[in-house]
């Protein structure tokens, strides 16, 4: 009898080897135990816990927001005072509390600022942004997308954002990071690179955290 080797697992339908890799990882095993919908939780969590960019009673918006585990973190500690928004091309699974909501939309579409306005219960304290592009493996490619899509995300900070408002944007490191970090620059007060612990080291990933918005 001819034997089929298993590639996938069955009901996850990843590479079994990539199955395997997430099992044994510390932050997926622990966003596991703590029920948050993504290890991701953890860098927010890391990154706020340092910086301090999102406080109690705060109105966020989250891009790039599913499955929900920054929308977790958020919600923990802006409160029953605050509001969160998350935004993603994917539908996100209700979490359950009145103060948090979700749109399906897309962060290049021009029509999203207006939408987001649309919704806000007042100009935003924090815009947050996880957004990333399926990675193809060709190094510059991932790069310039990941940088594009960070570029939306400003945009969309500073036409949401108040005065003094804060931004956390994941970007990946290559040639158009140091322009990119120039031009948010010009829009905040204080910027920095940051790459949370829990972000895996093999990862081009990290995070620019701009405080006080300028207006
Ligand atoms: C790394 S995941 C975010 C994980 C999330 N922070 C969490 O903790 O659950 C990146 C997300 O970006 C979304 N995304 C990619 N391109 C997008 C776009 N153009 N507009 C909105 N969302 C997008 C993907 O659908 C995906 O859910």
């Amino acid at each position: 009898m001819r034997c089929r080797r298993l590639t996938h697992h069955p009901v996850n339908n990843i590479l079994v080897s990539e199955w395997l890799r997430r099992k044994r990882d510390y932050y997926y095993r622990k966003a596991k135990k703590e029920s948050y919908r993504s290890r991701s939780a953890y860098k927010l969590l890391q990154a706020i816990n340092r910086y301090r960019f999102v406080e109690l009673g705060d109105v966020v918006v989250d891009l790039g927001a599913a499955p929900g585990g920054w929308l977790q973190v958020l919600r923990k500690i802006v409160g029953e005072e605050g509001y969160v928004l998350g935004v993603d091309i994917k539908e996100i699974k209700p979490l359950g509390y009145s103060n948090v909501f979700t749109i399906v939309g897309d962060v290049t579409d021009p029509s999203i600022v207006g939408r987001i306005k649309a919704i806000l219960p007042r100009p935003a304290d924090v815009v947050v942004s996880d957004v990333s592009p399926n990675v193809s493996g060709i190094w510059e490619l991932d790069h310039a997308r990941q940088i594009e899509l960070a570029k939306k995300s400003l945009d969309i900070a500073c036409s949401t954002l108040t005065d003094q408002g804060n931004f956390f944007a994941k970007v990946f490191q290559g040639d158009m990071l140091r322009d990119f970090i120039e031009q948010v620059k010009r829009y905040f007060s204080e910027v920095r690179l940051i790459k949370p612990k829990a972000s895996r080291p093999e990862s081009a990933e990290l995070y620019l955290i701009g405080l006080r918005y300028k207006g």
